[in-house]
């Protein structure tokens, strides 16, 4: 099997030495025999992570996909351009591609795998979703009949290594960042990662295949974790929780799905709570088989080779049969907007502590059908505080998210309400 292989950054220089390790193994397991025939790379004077031939080595990634000597394709290059077109080229050439280019798949995966089904071929993206953790596969073909309505994840590494730091060791977001950015976790410009958009993009990912509905990255809502506060940390601690960043895709009786990226504070007996550091996991509810969790590294060059390795064994040995595996039918997604989703709330304010508020900020929550579930108050006693100020610290039962906007834009009119501090969601009964 000739693999022509498109990058050889991170991913692709771990790919080239991992098929150089394990080859005779793969050959004696499977009856596969890897070959990577040429390598295509922006650059041919860079030093290389591997040692790779020189004569391997091209800049021009098309002439490998017309190349007909090569039987198998290996995008990883990333971003939407030139891989787009290299791999409808390949495909249209009935060659099987193996990608982890999420960025691409959560754009036009649908309509790549409409051109791979039609091609007869296979379009496999294992990596794609989270590294080196398999879910790609078991949620199209181990838990297809299960009818999933919901699954839910930590798949962003460096949001939560910062939000371990923050947690674990009292660090503010500031300098977590910045020991990310040093241990390589981070890009300097970390905004894909911390605002929630490459969570945002493996979600929409998962909720296609999980659901047979096209979710697009534009389609997820996101928030992201640059205004949790050690403050909110603790508090979430205190009160039995961790505060996660969660990529959640929900599938409702009524055929809608909802996708969203934001911290959420998980109980700390949920499997998800226990995810530290830079390792990520993705929770499944199914309804005959109950609750998985899948946990792993989901990046770093290995992990991420690991899995596209796993594709190329497979796509090689169905080309060998003449088969392919097929995503099955998707359909356009009906998204229920955020506003109409429901979950519990973590709710922080600054009032004055004066006689009668308490029950006139209850009153604002009971008009808007908000009910408090439980309530703190705590004197503020930072030298900028007025002297009468407090905080309330609440958690509502589960409710409409349009409800809690309502409440929080009447609560910010009160006079004796000085701010509005964090607006956290709950994981709970939130659906
Ligand atoms: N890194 C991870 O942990 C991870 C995890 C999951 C998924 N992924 C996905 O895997 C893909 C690759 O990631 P990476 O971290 O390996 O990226 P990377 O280190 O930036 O490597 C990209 C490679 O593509 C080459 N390249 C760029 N433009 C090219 C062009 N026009 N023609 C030919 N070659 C070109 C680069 O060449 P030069 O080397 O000459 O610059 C480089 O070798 C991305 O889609 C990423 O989202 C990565």
């Amino acid at each position: 099997m000739n693999i022509g292989l498109l990058g050889c950054g991170n991913v692709g220089a771990a790919l080239v030495e991992l098929i150089g390790r394990r080859a005779p193994q793969i050959l004696e397991r499977t009856g596969v025999e890897l070959r990577v025939m040429s390598v295509a790379v922006r650059s041919l004077s860079k030093d290389r992570d591997v040692a790779i031939d020189p004569a391997l080595l091209t800049t021009d990634a098309a002439s490998i996909v017309s190349d007909p000597s090569i039987d198998l394709v290996v995008e990883v290059i990333g971003g939407i351009e030139p891989a787009r077109h290299l791999i409808s080229a390949a495909l249209a050439a009935g060659k099987p591609v193996v990608t982890a280019n999420k960025e691409l798949l959560a754009n036009v995966g649908v309509e790549l795998f409409t051109e791979a089904d039609d091609a007869g071929v296979d379009l496999l993206f294992e990596a794609a979703v989270a590294g080196g953790i398999p879910i790609v596969r078991p949620l199209r073909e181990s838990l297809v009949a299960e009818g999933v309505d919901r699954v839910m994840g930590i798949v962003n590494g460096t949001t939560n290594y910062i939000l371990t730091k923050m947690s674990e060791e009292g660090w503010s977001y500031g300098a977590a960042l910045a020991e990310a950015q040093t241990l390589g976790y981070a890009e300097r410009d970390p905004t894909a990662d911390v605002e929630g958009y490459d969570a945002g993009a493996k979600a929409a990912i998962i909720a296609t295949i999980a659901f047979g509905a096209q979710v697009v990255a534009g389609d997820v809502y996101h928030e992201g974790i640059s205004g949790v506060t050690v403050d909110d940390i603790a508090v979430a601690r205190r009160l039995g929780y961790v505060l996660k960043l969660l990529a959640i895709a929900d599938r409702f009786d009524d055929g809608s799905v909802a996708v969203r990226v934001h911290p959420a504070m998980v109980p700390e007996d949920h499997p998800l709570a226990a995810v530290r550091d830079s390792f990520n996991a993705v929770f499944v509810q199914g309804g005959a088989v109950g609750d998985l969790m899948f946990y792993g590294r989901g990046a770093g060059g290995y992990p991420t080779a690991s899995a596209v390795l796993g594709d190329v064994v497979d796509a090689a040995s169905n080309l060998s049969k003449g088969s392919h595996a097929s995503i099955g039918s998707i359909v356009p997604a009906v998204l229920r907007p955020v506003d109409e989703l429901s979950t519990p709330y973590y709710l922080e304010l600054e009032v004055l502590d004066r006689h009668g508020v308490l029950a006139e900020v209850a009153g604002v929550f009971g008009a808007h059908e908000v009910s408090i579930r439980s309530m703190e108050q705590e004197a503020i006693d930072t030298p900028d505080a007025a002297p009468d100020a407090a905080r309330l610290v609440f958690i509502t039962h589960t409710a409409r998210e349009a409800d809690v906007r309502a409440t929080l834009a009447e609560l910010r009119d009160l006079a004796e309400v000085t701010s509005i501090g964090s607006v956290i969601r709950v994981i709970g009964n939130d659906r």
